[in-house]
């Protein structure tokens, strides 16, 4: 039987569980797909900016048969200008997921271990275990990373520490003074041996005085690397694209393991265009941060206890979070369930339009009721 031949770390990786497609919903239940709502994959409510829609509109009708540029050249260009930078700290990535199988391959191997926080991103997990390597995870202290636990996790064998800040799938956030200071001390205890890959993968929703200077910690720390992506804020998720920004030691083992063609010619294009579309960004901001309220208010309403948002999605705690999750889905409202992630009574929902809250708070004050 092939799987017995597969080795045993890669037979023993449950699967990612993606969010729902709308389709899928539709085909299982009988529904209407304009009459579901989709809350379930941390999505931009808006999609994507006016501009990148046009210039993806131009660009598809004169599109090169060719390979995109490997080196994607102006979209790092435009992001060393951006961050502040030289080229040569950027790796790009077919969305930020494939910057984290990228570390985990240059950096991690049979013999070898991660640490990740308990309720952490759970790609932490499998691209840890696609290598080989041993896991360490460490408990979560309220929702999110206990980073000096973390600290006093890592082994001899401990080549990369996962930090998502903030985290998904709890929406919390660790102080930017807090993530600051581990990274001081597992320098100082470590070296460069260990490295510290940070996600910030929904950083854009942060309040403006909770950012960090990231580019600036890179500059600090060459043990460092920052994935960022245009999946979330930017809502460019269908195009797959992310970076890392680290030094250029590290970035160079980012690229050996890179495959030459990740990102398309339209996803460089689209982030190009994304990245200077300021107001739509701000409008983002601005609409996520009602809907957040609109969301955490209609839970406390219903005395359902939620983990406070850093991000574009709430964990709300349901109690039988598949039964729930089974009744919403048949009102065709598509939300993530988290057992997954060792949170089998909470439900992540992503924050959608004002109408989209509201349809999914009044379906749950029907179903709490019933
Ligand atoms: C914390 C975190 N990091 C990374 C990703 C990967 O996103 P993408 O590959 O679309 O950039 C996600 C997606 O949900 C995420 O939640």
């Amino acid at each position: 039987m092939p799987q017995s031949s597969a080795p045993a770390h890669i037979r023993a990786i449950a699967p990612y569980q993606a969010g729902k497609p709308i389709e899928e919903l539709a085909r299982e239940y009988g529904l209407d797909p304009a009459s579901i709502i989709k809350l379930a994959s941390n999505e931009n409510p808006l999609g994507c900016s006016r501009r990148v829609r046009e210039a993806l509109a131009q660009a598809a009708a004169d599109l090169p048969g060719r390979y995109p540029d490997a080196n994607g050249f102006d979209l790092k260009a435009d992001l060393a200008a951006f961050q502040d930078v030289p080229m040569n700290w950027i790796t790009l990535g077919n969305g930020s997921n494939d910057l984290l199988e990228l570390a985990s391959l240059a950096l991690l191997d049979a013999g070898l271990s991660a640490v990740y926080a308990e309720h952490a991103f759970v790609v932490y997990q499998l691209s840890t275990q696609a290598r080989g390597a041993r896991h360490i995870m460490v408990p979560a202290r309220d929702y999110g990373h206990d980073l000096s636990a973390m600290l006093d996790a890592i082994a001899d064998d401990t080549r990369l520490v996962f930090i998502a800040n903030p985290n998904n799938p709890t929406g919390t956030h660790l102080p930017a003074a807090d993530v600051h200071a581990f990274l001081g001390q597992v320098r100082d205890r470590y070296d460069d041996r260990v490295t510290v890959l940070l996600d910030v993968a929904y950083d854009e929703y942060l309040d403006p005085a909770e950012r960090a200077d990231y580019a600036g910690w890179v500059r600090e720390f060459p043990n460092l690397i920052v994935t960022r992506t245009f999946s979330k804020a930017y809502g460019l998720a269908g195009l797959r694209v992310g970076y890392a920004l680290a030094q250029p030691a590290l970035t160079d083992l980012l690229n050996r393991v890179r495959q030459p063609f990740n990102v398309g010619v339209l996803a460089q294009l689209a982030a190009r265009v994304a990245l200077k579309d300021t107001d739509f960004l701000a409008q983002t901001h601005a609409l996520n941060r009602r809907g957040r309220a609109q969301l955490q208010d209609g839970f406390a309403r219903l005395s359902l206890d939620y983990v406070p948002s850093h991000t574009n999605f709430v964990l709300v705690r349901v109690g039988d979070a598949a039964a729930v999750n089974e009744q919403l889905l048949r009102r065709g409202i598509i939300v993530r369930p988290v057992a997954g992630d060792g949170l089998p009574h909470h439900l992540r929902v992503t924050i959608g339009l004002p109408a989209e809250n509201e349809r999914l708070l009044q379906a749950l004050a029907g179903i709490l009721a019933e």
